[in-house]
């Protein structure tokens, strides 16, 4: 949420700021800017709107600083304007600050700065920082700026430049991420690795509390009680080259749909040896997760469903209870953990802030965590007992789609461990369980070779105000995660129920051509689907089924229908989530929607 980019060095920082802002610009874009020290004095452009706005301002002012941080923001204190994008400065201009966070105690401090006669330019609580670091300015930034962020309550990572110390840019955070790194040109400091590879692919995932400190002769790193780190952990970034390019597609969400055959393989590839499963990075013995006796699962968003896919997979095969919660709930009431209790935090961005609030509570009160995140060195990964990387790659769309998959086959992998544990599943059945997960990489290729049926079928939705998404068992989680998938980037109202529920609310909705797309694939409660569909067409609605390939019998129940290829029950969630996110994008396209960057989303939630 937000975006941080800093860069000092030896060549202008302008196009390397607004390079780095391009990259991140998928943690929010209603507003962006840039301030760049320039002999002696800070020169700070603003602009509402996206980062392309931000770049043709600056493009004309030729700015030729060579230190400079820059900032695309994610609205929480006071609206997307001009007057409220980053970076802010002090009252003589002196001191730029961008934040990534949220400072709690803002209000406070800010009645507290203006009765000592700090005029406030914005309405944002970032603001106040600058002020503070003006305050304790005397001649070292780096000090400053600790003692600013002592009287801070709340999250923040920021990047911070003064006009009196050319060249140098101090960096610090508390739970929201922040990482740094030294190029041959100079030394960078962003809020995610993606704006640093160009440039380096050693990065320092800086701690909570610590801060670094960048000039361009070198980066100098401090721990939270202001000693110096000499030797800091680095963190090698092995990510393609191209992954923030669209390589030929039209957008990155059409790319990242169609990388998913590749990351189902990454996901599992070296994780079976001998009939048993690899998953060394948990760190625990057959004999320890034959112990457990409760699941919670946790996740926010898509990650959320994840999780439920995973209730499925836990309860079915491990025969363990299992409860799915959204973190935001779970982090604030009192569930029943004991230590034989795992809790599975599951994290695309491996930052969300109730998800990482959640795992905090769940190990006070004695739980063992694992996290299950796509990106190496994230709090989620660095706060859990283990952790299990899904090989997604960077997800830049908003809208998660590779890395849902990626968890989907993670839990999987998972469920299948814990059933092997506990004496569930013979080598053999994990053997033949995990041969059919593979050949679902396959499987989705063949669906992405073909899409003509999923765009009819969204061409015909399209003008529709409002859809309702079906299934039963493991097709009701499904359908959760399409409806999530179309509100996101379509605004069309999206809302997916348990066929069998239909009946005692949402049926009222059906009339002529409202569309009802239900996840009817072959499964022990297909025939009750089809009982459902029959009760929707006879209402009028227009029915889109996902079903098996060979089922000509759901013909009669619908009026279109996505074929995908037969796999068992338990691993439909990998195949007909697939169809179900070409569909929303296909909707969303034919809307004119801007499918990458959909209105008031951010990608990472790092805020509660
Ligand atoms: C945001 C994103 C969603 C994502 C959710 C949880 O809302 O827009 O796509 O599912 O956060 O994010 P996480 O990184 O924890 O999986």
């Amino acid at each position: 949420m937000c975006g941080i980019v800093g860069y000092t060095g030896g060549r202008p920082a302008q196009d390397i700021l607004i390079e780095g802002l391009r990259r991140l610009e998928y943690r929010g874009y209603d507003s962006a800017g840039i301030a760049v020290e320039q002999g002696g004095k800070l020169e700070v452009v603003h602009r509402k709107g996206k980062v392309g706005g931000l770049a043709e301002t600056v493009a004309n002012l030729d700015i030729a600083g060579t230190c400079g941080i820059g900032h695309t923001r994610w609205a929480t204190h006071g609206k997307p304007s001009e007057r409220n994008a980053h970076p802010h400065t002090s009252c003589g201009g002196h001191i730029a600050v961008v934040h990534n966070g949220i400072i709690e105690n803002y209000a406070e401090l800010r009645d507290e700065l203006t009765a000592r006669g700090h005029e406030f330019t914005s309405d944002t609580d970032t603001e106040v920082v600058a002020h503070l670091v003006e305050e304790a300015y005397v001649d070292d930034l780096l000090q400053a700026v600790h003692e600013a962020a002592a009287r801070l309550v709340g999250a923040y990572a920021l990047a911070v430049v003064c006009d009196s110390e050319p060249g140098v840019i101090v960096a610090m955070r508390k739970d929201s991420p922040l990482v740094v790194g030294q190029g041959a040109d100079g030394a960078y400091v962003a809020s995610d690795m993606i704006a640093l590879i160009d440039a380096t692919r050693d990065v320092v995932v800086l701690g909570d509390g610590e801060a670094a400190k960048l000039a361009p002769e070198g980066i100098r790193y401090f721990s939270a009680f202001g000693e110096e780190i000499y030797e800091p952990k680095v963190t090698h970034v092995d990510w393609d080259v191209d992954l923030a390019e669209k390589g030929g597609y039209p957008d990155f969400m059409m790319k990242e749909i169609h990388e998913q055959p590749r990351v189902i393989r990454d996901t599992l590839a070296g994780r079976l040896v001998d009939g048993h499963l690899a998953i060394d990075e948990l760190d625990l013995s057959h004999e320890e997760l034959n112990l457990i006796d409760r699941v919670y699962v946790i996740a926010c968003g898509t990650s959320y469903h994840a999780g439920l896919i995973a209730k499925n997979l836990i309860e079915g095969w491990a025969r363990i209870p299992t409860e799915v919660e959204v973190a935001s709930e779970f982090r604030y009431r009192n569930p029943i953990i004991t230590p034989s209790t795992l809790v599975v935090a599951v994290s695309q961005s491996g930052e969300t802030a109730d998800t990482l609030a959640a795992i905090r509570d769940a190990r006070v009160k004695g739980a063992k965590v694992f996290g299950i995140t796509n990106v190496v060195g994230s709090p989620v990964a660095r706060e859990s007992d283990g952790v299990i990387y899904t090989k997604a790659n960077k997800e830049i769309a908003v809208a998660s789609t590779k890395s849902f998959l990626g968890q989907v086959v993670s839990l999987t992998l998972l469920a299948m461990l814990l059933a092997q544990s506990k004496g569930k599943l013979t080598t053999n059945q994990v053997r033949l369980l995990f041969r059919e997960l593979a050949d679902t990489a396959e499987q989705v290729e063949v669906i992405l070779s073909d899409t003509a049926a999923i765009d009819e079928a969204a061409l015909a939705c399209k003008d529709a105000r409002s859809a309702l998404f079906i299934g039963r068992g493991m097709g009701s989680a499904i359908s959760k995660e399409g409806a999530l998938k179309l509100k996101e980037i379509s605004y069309l109202h999206a809302e997916a129920y348990p066929a069998g529920e239909m009946k005692h609310g949402p049926i009222a909705l059906l009339d002529d051509g409202f569309p009802v797309i239900a996840i009817a694939t072959q499964s022990p409660v297909y025939d009750k689907l089809v009982s459902n569909l029959q009760e929707s067409k006879a209402r009028g609605a227009m029915v889109v089924a996902v079903a098996t390939e060979g089922d000509e019998d759901i013909k009669q129940h619908a009026d279109h229908v996505i074929y995908i290829p037969k796999v068992r029950d338990a691993f439909s969630a990998i195949t007909a989530s697939v169809p179900l996110q070409l569909f929303a994008r296909s909707i969303a396209v034919a809307r004119g929607c801007d499918v990458d960057q959909p209105r008031n989303l951010a990608k990472s939630v790092t805020v509660e």
